[in-house]
């Protein structure tokens, strides 16, 4: 077999690689006065069809409600535990025989975050990082997993300077002694910079530098869209020019085919009124379809245009007890009840992604309400409103509990669903109302839950895009000047959770 023949067969391999599984993860914290058992979460993450997730520890509940889920799991070794890692391999090797050996592969662990922005948070500890990650990829080679669980850092991209233009960006050089030899494990293990995007907080604090339709991933107009000079990309977008920046501060350093994925990015859907104004529902929600949509779609950013940026969403569950402004307990899609904050748009993106999730309802019989009525309700869904009621016969399926209300809640959803949600059908004289729980229960299963109407995050099999890129032939370079100019004032730093 000639050399050349080997080439083709690893370009093949890489290109299948970067033309796979661009997904959307969540974060789970759990700072919440009232966390849901793991048990609720799982259903959850069922429910909303979501099959990546972060979590900030390796909790054994939680690690066991995920087992035979299929959902992929990043795990986490907490920053308090990163010292005694990082100065002890045994230490290390524990930490994986607990946290790692014990579950695998009932639950899939598939990788682990070592530390959370720790050069940022705990510049003591910087250097032992390494150690750390070394340490913990060796225990992982000792049990025979290091092929199928990648160890990384993620880190803030706060510590990349200077990052518009995206080609001009470098990291804070005094770090280079940890991210040097970092960056090389990462290559040699072939593993992922995982990556911090915030571009909320780029906007908060650019004073109105950064337009807010810049951070939203909305259209702008073409003489504000920011072009780099050096390379004449176009950005559209915040996330798309911090990754690009990301890249091309490794480039800075020598290292060219690290991939990125996204730990952490969202949006907070309520904020402080006077210091948080833009900490809304309306642009959580902006934010979050459209980074979904983004990352969904494969396109990549600019400088990578076809290599999908894995995201996992900041995060899945407000997080009541995280201190800080208003905003810092607002960035989850779902409360505590696993009620969604608000509706993402999701529709209108084609195949690539199914309907919504958040838009979940059900019609229930409202509490409280009289009997006779709620009886006649029910018996007219059943005659004249031509619903199937036959599972609340007795030895069917949704026959207990034996009560009106109970049977009452399975005809009016039963309407409700058939009559496709139309406004009106969930009234029954006054004696239904709309919920977002749903009332499934055992094998009774209720119209609108599971199934395709309450996928979050879609199709894994997303089509694959060409890699070229329509970008630089969209050029205008008549507005270069005015857009290098805003710019050029940008301020990229982030604040921390
Ligand atoms: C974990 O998920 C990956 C990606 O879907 C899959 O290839 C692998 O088989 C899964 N591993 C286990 C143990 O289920
Ligand atoms: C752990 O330390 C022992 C003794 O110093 C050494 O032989 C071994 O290679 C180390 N393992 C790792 C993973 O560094
Ligand atoms: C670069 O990192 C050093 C060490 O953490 C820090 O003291 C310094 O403020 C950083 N520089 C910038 C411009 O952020
Ligand atoms: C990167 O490579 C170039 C060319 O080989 C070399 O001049 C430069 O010093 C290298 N930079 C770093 C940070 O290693
Ligand atoms: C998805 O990608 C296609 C092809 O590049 C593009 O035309 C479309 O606007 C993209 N959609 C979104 C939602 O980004
Ligand atoms: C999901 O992917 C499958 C297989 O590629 C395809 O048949 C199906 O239509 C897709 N569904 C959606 C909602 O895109
Ligand atoms: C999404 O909703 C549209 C319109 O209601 C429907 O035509 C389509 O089949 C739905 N897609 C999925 C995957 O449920
Ligand atoms: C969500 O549901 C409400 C009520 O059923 C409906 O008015 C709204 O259009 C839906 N939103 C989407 C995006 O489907
Ligand atoms: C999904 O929505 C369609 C149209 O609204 C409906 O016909 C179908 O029954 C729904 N599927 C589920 C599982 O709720
Ligand atoms: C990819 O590019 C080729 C050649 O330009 C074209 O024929 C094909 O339709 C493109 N595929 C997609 C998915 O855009």
């Amino acid at each position: 077999m000639s050399v050349a023949c080997m080439v083709v067969v690893l370009l093949a391999m890489v290109s299948a690689v970067d033309g796979e599984d661009a997904f959307v993860g969540v974060n789970i914290g759990t700072a919440m006065s009232d966390m849901p058992h793991p048990t609720q979460v799982v259903a959850l993450l069922k429910s909303q069809h979501i099959r990546h997730v972060r979590l900030y520890d390796s909790d054994t509940a939680m690690l066991l409600a995920l087992a035979n889920t299929g959902i992929q799991v990043a795990i986490s070794v907490p920053n308090e535990q990163l010292l005694g890692i990082g100065q002890s391999n045994s230490t290390a090797a524990n930490w994986v025989s607990q946290n790692v050996v014990a579950h695998y592969p009932a639950t899939n662990i598939t990788a682990i975050c070592v530390g959370s922005e720790v050069l940022t948070t705990l510049p003591n500890t910087a250097s032992i990082l390494v150690n750390a990650l070394k340490f913990i990829q060796s225990a992982l080679i000792a049990s025979n997993l290091n092929a199928h669980i990648k160890v990384s850092t993620p880190i803030s991209s706060s510590i990349i300077l200077d990052s518009f233009p995206p080609s001009q960006a470098f990291f804070n050089h005094s770090l280079n002694p940890v991210l040097v030899p970092m960056l090389k494990f990462l290559q040699s293990t072939g593993s992922y910079l995982m990556l911090n995007v915030y571009p909320y907080y780029d906007y908060m604090q650019s004073n109105g530098v950064i337009p807010l339709d810049y951070a939203l991933f909305e259209p702008l107009p073409a003489n504000k869209e920011a072009v780099d000079s050096n390379t004449l990309l176009h950005y559209t977008n915040v996330f798309d020019a911090t990754v690009d920046a990301a890249y091309f501060a490794m480039a800075d350093l020598n290292f060219t085919n690290i991939p990125i994925i996204v730990t952490e990015s969202g949006w907070p859907s309520k904020g402080d009124s006077a210091n948080e104004p833009d900490a809304t529902l309306e642009n959580a929600n902006t934010y979050n379809s459209n980074l979904i949509k983004h990352v969904l779609n494969k396109t990549g950013t600019p400088k990578h245009p076809g290599i999908a940026v894995s995201t996992y969403i900041y995060e899945l569950y407000n997080e009541d007890l995280k201190p800080g402004p208003v905003s810092e307990k607002n960035w989850g899609l779902f409360d505590e009840n696993g009620k969604p904050i608000y509706v993402l748009h999701l529709i209108g993106s084609g195949s690539m992604l199914a309907n919504d999730t958040t838009n979940q309802t059900y019609c229930t019989a409202r509490e409280g309400a009289d009997e006779k009525m709620l009886q006649a309700a029910l018996d007219w869904a059943c005659g004249a409103g031509k619903v199937d009621c036959s599972p609340l016969l007795q030895g069917q399926p949704c026959y207990e509990p034996d009560s009106v209300a109970a049977h009452a809640t399975y005809a009016f959803d039963t309407y409700y669903h058939k009559m496709a949600k139309a406004p009106g059908t969930c009234d029954f004289n006054g004696v239904a109302e709309i919920t977002t729980t749903n009332p499934s229960h055992g094998t009774c299963t209720f119209p609108g839950s599971g199934g395709t109407n309450g996928t979050f995050v879609a199709n894994a099999s997303a089509p694959s895009m060409n890699s070229t890129s329509s970008v630089s032939s969209a050029i205008n370079s008549g507005k270069d000047s005015y857009s290098i100019l805003i710019i050029g004032a940008m301020i990229w730093s982030v604040v921390f959770l």
